[in-house]
């Protein structure tokens, strides 16, 4: 069978640990793996738009030995004229792995089960599973741990990057704790999904309509735009829904003093983050975003060595 990484819990709790731990490896000898020697190709397609993923992957699959080949869903055939499964179908007999992001699940699901080499989704609606691999790690190297700790999430939990910040850090060990206003508050089946994992380590997923009762005793806080892609329509409406969520000092004075920030970027300063927050010395945010490219790496080299 196949393994593919459609959302964080495609991995166990140990799955997660040895990616991590291969990532550290991969980030203090960038060039140690060559799974894509020959060089063999990896499609990266996409359906919305991308600094960090298409920088992070390019260079990642360069290191690894590979060629990526770029693929921006608007010059393709996929969707409009060739359907998903038969775009596996021709795709699988030639790239080593396929990299996409887009709006459904459900494609990224069609995708996997129509293709023999491994499917990563890098964004849809619903998960952001190599943000939080890149998330993670940069939580690693600055407590050299992940179990124990508790991570506050403020604004719109109700996104991808909720979903995967509950269940990605239940499986690292953490507690998560959700700030966020009635509306935008993560789906019932996502929270219980976290908190069964939770409970095998010890720790809690709690959420509150008060983002201070969410930061206190948190070791990270961290938080997402307000308008995802494919929600630009509703920017007026959402910008007054989410005030008073905004991470600035005074909130983040609530949570331990060690605590670090992080952001998926891109960030919109002033709205979801205040800039004395994201610019200041508890943002971990340029680390977060170089830790990209090591730990999909990582999970581009793991998953050559399952299939
Ligand atoms: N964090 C993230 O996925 O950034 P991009 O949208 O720039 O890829
Ligand atoms: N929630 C954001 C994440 C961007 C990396 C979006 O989907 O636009």
């Amino acid at each position: 069978m196949t393994r593919h990484f459609l959302k964080d819990d495609d991995l166990t709790p140990k799955e997660q640990a040895e990616i991590l731990e291969l990532a550290l490896e991969l980030k203090a000898n960038r060039f140690a793996h060559k799974p894509f020697a020959g060089p063999q190709t990896v499609a990266v397609i996409f359906d919305k738009t991308s600094t960090r993923t298409r920088v992070s992957f390019a260079t990642g699959i360069a290191d690894l030995g590979g060629v990526p080949l770029i693929i921006d869903s608007g010059s393709s055939q996929l969707g409009k004229k060739e359907s998903v499964a038969d775009t596996a179908r021709v795709l699988d007999r030639q790239v080593a792995q396929i990299i996409w992001r887009t709006y459904s699940q459900a494609g990224l699901e069609e995708m996997a089960a129509n293709s023999k080499v491994p499917v990563i989704n890098s964004l849809s609606d619903d998960w952001h599973p190599c943000q939080l691999l890149a998330d993670l790690l940069t939580i690693r190297e600055e407590f050299g741990k992940t179990q124990g700790l508790k991570l506050a999430y403020i604004g719109d939990a109700a996104n991808n990057m909720g979903n995967s910040y509950l269940v990605a850090c239940a499986l690292a060990g953490m507690s998560v704790s959700i700030g966020a206003p009635a509306g935008f508050q993560p789906a019932a089946e996502v929270v219980a999904r976290a908190q069964a994992i939770a409970q095998q380590f010890g720790q809690h997923i709690e959420v509150f309509e008060d983002p201070a009762l969410a930061v206190a005793g948190a070791d990270v806080v961290t938080t997402d735009t307000w308008v995802s892609m494919g929600m630009e329509d509703e920017k007026e409406k959402r910008v007054k829904l989410f005030a008073g969520y905004t991470v600035d000092s005074a909130l983040m004075a609530k949570a331990n003093p060690s605590a670090i920030f992080l952001h998926c970027l891109p960030a919109y300063r002033g709205y979801e983050v205040a800039a004395e927050v994201l610019d200041g010395a508890q943002s971990r945010i340029w680390d977060e975003a170089e830790n990209r490219l090591h730990a999909q790496k990582a999970l581009m080299l793991w998953l050559s060595r399952q299939n």
